[in-house]
């Protein structure tokens, strides 16, 4: 894999179309980027039920291209039918799922509804094309607390802590077993750490669309005032500052990994399922993240230290020696560069469309 080079990849990969559900969301949109910039082209199926037709428009703009869409559900597959017949469609990149821990506690059929009975259904629309290539969004949700960080595909998953948690487990059951049943077919499930940041134009981002449970959306709201103070959930955790220890990984780094798999799928692998860690692999905790926020954008914001929120682990980051060695990847991106995209990202929403 490695020793292709930038040029050889983009001839191979000219004019194959990949399927991106979900590909207006905040990894989607990214990944559809990413997968451009390497001489694929995307075909978006999303139904903006989580995103916002304009993000589109700021797509075809940052890539200077027209790009497919299809305002459907992806469910839906007579709305593109045509394109999953397509000789010349390689692959699924599937985005499209419903992501809320604390949500899916109080609308857990919600969840795996759209999750998992919604993946079975594009699973046996497949299996009746050609596509024989699929990249599936998995989370680091499934190792729970791990016995040892970093934390290797080896270790084991724990039971599920959340409707939401036991989708993404489930959804890689199935597909392992779809994948080993379907020899002629490969895919990946990629097992995402905490995904920050937005595009370095700043044209791209995380839409604050509904009310935000994760610790960088927090932030933003914090800085713009909008919350009188962040709460921090715990601050007597085992770890060196006291306040929980994650691996937060920039969103562009993120995408090019997801076109790495597609790559790998189509050019390399040999086995019919594989899994991955995709992370930085350094531990950092909630106060270095808030710091960092203040002091690279010279913003101010209040913050309190508040009680433990339930379900949280206390720390959790990537082995991400086996994505290095499967895919040639690694995360570039600093915390800097996160810190300072979301911040530039969230002044491009407010004048450019008018979102605070
Ligand atoms: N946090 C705060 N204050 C906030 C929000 C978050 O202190 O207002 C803390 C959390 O307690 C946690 C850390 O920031 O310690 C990160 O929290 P996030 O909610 O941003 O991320 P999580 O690690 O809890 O969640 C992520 C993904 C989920 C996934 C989960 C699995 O967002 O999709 O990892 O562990 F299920």
């Amino acid at each position: 894999m490695r020793l292709l080079s930038v040029f050889t990849l983009l001839q191979m990969n000219k004019g194959k179309n990949i399927i991106v559900t979900g590909g207006l969301g905040f990894i989607g949109s990214h990944t559809v980027v990413s997968l451009i910039e390497n001489g694929y082209n995307p075909i978006i199926i999303d139904d903006c039920r989580n995103s916002e037709p304009f993000i589109h428009k700021e797509l075809e703009d940052l890539t200077n291209r027209q790009i497919e869409w299809i305002k459907d559900d992806y469910r839906n597959f007579s709305s593109y039918r045509s394109q999953l017949y397509d000789t010349n469609t390689v692959g699924i990149i599937h985005f499209a799922a419903y992501m809320s821990v604390g949500e899916s506690v109080s609308a857990p059929l919600k969840y795996y509804d759209n999750n998992v009975a919604g993946f079975v259904e594009l699973l046996q629309e497949v299996e009746r094309t050609n596509i024989k290539n699929i990249v599936f969004s998995s989370s680091c949700t499934i190792y729970g607390q791990p016995d040892e960080n970093p934390v290797s595909e080896h270790a084991p998953v724990q039971p599920p802590q959340s409707p939401y948690g036991a989708t993404k487990q489930m959804c890689e059951q199935i597909l392992k077993d779809f994948s080993n049943a379907n020899t002629a077919f490969k895919s990946i499930a990629l097992r995402y750490f905490n995904p920050v940041g937005a595009h370095h134009s700043h044209q791209i981002g995380e839409l604050p669309l509904s009310k935000p449970n994760n610790l960088m959306p927090a932030i933003v709201l914090a800085a713009q005032g909008k919350i009188e103070e962040l709460t921090i959930f715990g601050d007597d955790y085992n770890t060196p500052d006291g306040t929980c220890v994650r691996d937060y990984l920039h969103v562009e780094d993120l995408a090019n990994a997801h076109v790495r798999a597609m790559d790998f799928l189509l050019n390399s692998s040999t086995e019919n399922y594989t899994y991955l860690n995709l992370g930085t692999g350094k531990g950092l905790s909630v106060l270095e993240v808030i710091n960092s926020f203040i002091t690279e954008n010279n913003v101010d914001l209040s913050y309190k230290l508040g009680e433990r929120r339930p379900g949280d682990v206390e720390s959790v980051y990537a082995n991400t020696s086996q994505a290095e060695k499967v895919l040639g990847w690694k995360a570039e991106k600093t915390l800097k560069d996160m810190v300072v995209d979301v911040w530039q990202w969230t002044q491009y929403l407010s004048k450019t469309h008018g979102i605070n």
